[in-house]
This record gives C-alpha cells, sequence and structure tokens, in this order.
C-alpha cells in the first residue's frame, strides 16, 4: 500500500549496475521509494544490497542506470552533495567514533552538513527519539553496550533532518529485546516526523512488518516486490525468508 498519492518517487534507482573492479553485483536493479514510506529490502548474503546503498549514496559509481532524488538526478554525485539533498546513510559496518562523547558524536553528524545553527534542536529531537542517549550523552561511545553504539549510529545520520534514511541492517548483532527499540524509533521516526525510509534488514519478517512495501534482492537484481502484507503471505517468500511459517 502506497501511503502517499503522490506519484514521483522520493527516491528513483533505475536499472543500476554496478560492481567492483571487474566483479559485477548489481545486474539492473530498479527501485522506488515514496514519499513517507517504510520500504524494506531484504535478500539473502552477497546479493548486493550493500552495494546498492554504497552506490546510492556516491561511494561507488554505477557503470549504468540512474538515481534520482524526486526531480534532481544523483547518479555518481559525492555523498557531501548528496547529503545536502537531505539524504543520510547508516552503513551496514560500525561508525560511531568510540572516544567520543555521545553529544561529539551526534554534533559530528551535524558537521558533516556544515550547519551549526540547528544543532540544539536537532539535538533535542533525537533525544526524544533515543531517550537512553539523553540519559548518556556524556558517555564515551566505545564504553556503551552494542545496541546503544547503533542507536548513536542512527542519531547521527538523523541530525541533519534529512528526508530520507538508507540504513543497512539496523538490527543486526542486536539482542531481540534490542532490536525490537530499534525497530520502534524506525516507525516513529516516519509516523512522528515523516522521514522517508529504505532498509536493509536480515530479519526479514520484523522488518516487512513495520513496512508499507518490500524488494526482495538476490544475485544482483530484484527478484520479487510488493506491499508487505503480499510478501509476508507469499509461500516462497516465507519458506526461504521467514523461516517457512505461514502466519495468518
Ligand atoms: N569492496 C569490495 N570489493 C570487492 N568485492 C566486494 C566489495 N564489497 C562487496 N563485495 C562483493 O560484492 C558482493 C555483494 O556484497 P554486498 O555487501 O553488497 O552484499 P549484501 O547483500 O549486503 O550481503 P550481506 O547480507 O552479507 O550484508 C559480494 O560477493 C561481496 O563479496
Ligand atoms: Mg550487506
Amino acid at each position: 500500500m502506497m501511503v502517499d498519492s503522490e506519484d514521483t518517487p522520493l527516491l528513483h534507482i533505475h536499472d543500476i549496475q554496478a560492481g567492483y573492479g571487474k566483479i559485477s553485483v548489481l545486474h539492473g536493479l530498479t527501485l522506488d521509494v515514496y514519499p513517507s514510506e517504510i520500504v524494506s529490502i531484504i535478500g539473502p548474503n552477497g546479493a548486493g544490497k550493500s552495494t546498492l546503498f554504497k552506490a546510492v549514496f556516491g561511494f561507488l559509481t554505477p557503470r549504468s542506470g540512474s538515481v534520482w532524488f524526486g526531480k534532481n538526478n544523483i547518479t555518481s554525485l559525492t555523498p557531501e552533495k548528496i547529503l545536502k539533498h537531505e539524504i543520510a546513510y547508516v552503513p551496514q559496518e560500525r561508525t560511531s567514533f568510540p572516544d567520543m562523547t555521545v553529544e561529539e558524536n551526534l554534533q559530528m553528524g551535524m558537521y558533516v552538513v556544515g550547519e551549526s545553527v540547528r544543532m540544539k534542536p536537532a539535538m533535542q529531537r533525537v533525544f526524544e527519539l533515543f531517550p537512553r542517549l539523553a540519559e548518556r550523552r556524556r558517555q564515551t561511545v566505545g564504553t556503551m553496550s552494542g545496541g546503544e553504539q547503533r542507536m548513536v549510529e542512527i542519531a547521527r545520520a538523523l541530525m541533519p533532518e534529512p528526508r530520507l534514511l538508507l540504513i543497512d541492517e539496523p538490527s543486526a548483532g542486536l539482542a531481540p529485546v534490542i532490536n525490537k527499540q530499534v525497530f520502534a524509533t524506525i516507525r516513529k521516526l516516519n509516523m512522528d516526523y515523516g522521514t522517508t525510509i529504505l532498509m536493509i534488514e536480515q530479519n526479514a519478517r520484523q522488518a516487512l512488518e513495520i513496512s508499507h512495501r518490500g524488494y526482495v534482492v538476490e544475485d544482483g537484481y530484484n527478484r520479487f516486490n510488493g506491499s508487505s502484507k503480499s510478501l509476508l503471505h507469499n509461500p516462497e517468500i516465507q519458506q526461504m525468508y521467514l523461516g517457512g511459517t505461514p502466519r495468518l
């Protein structure tokens, strides 16, 4: 189900081919995200999901195809320029600064877009989303739990108030109770602040349950896509990605 009547996607990835050196990873992948949607990408290890985000965010130049943000062609722009388009990216790898405090990490999130006037309200906003970080604002990030460090990374990406958040496996390596909180926060970000979210997740069922739509990426292209509900009820997807247990 689409949540917005606008027919122009906020993000349109068109027939992208990309890879590393001689290795081709994405073989013509097309994907749309509409304003105010949460869209999940699921698929096996090595399918090219993270490569897709790197190609969108300018860390990897696509060999062909294009990436559009609204009406702007953002194909092959540098990550710095893409940030200015109000897109944020939380990579799969851990990226917080361990020797800095929570507050300093969040400030870094604002410096990357060269803004300082919005610092206070932006920090207040992320502390509303992550009350746990507010309590620990002066703690050194390297001493925090894995789940808390993941929250710092997400919070840092949200400092410039992006319109679109690309988030690669937010729940990876977290205990079930913590990943529930992370999913709840992503949902709150979407519902309360209207942020559009494109999320890669191994935790397919939980991801689809909070998403409007989903894509199944296999071997560098998009094998299935549809409403989350239709994907959750697709027997083939249930078998491959949802533990094979149909749920009514
Ligand atoms: N920097 C790199 N240089 C060479 N090959 C790479 C590089 N990064 C990724 N690859 C290869 O590209 C393919 C796709 O990797 P990618 O990280 O996009 O997969 P993924 O779908 O995100 O997998 P996972 O679910 O394990 O995170 C893999 O075969 C991987 O080995
Ligand atoms: Mg990955």
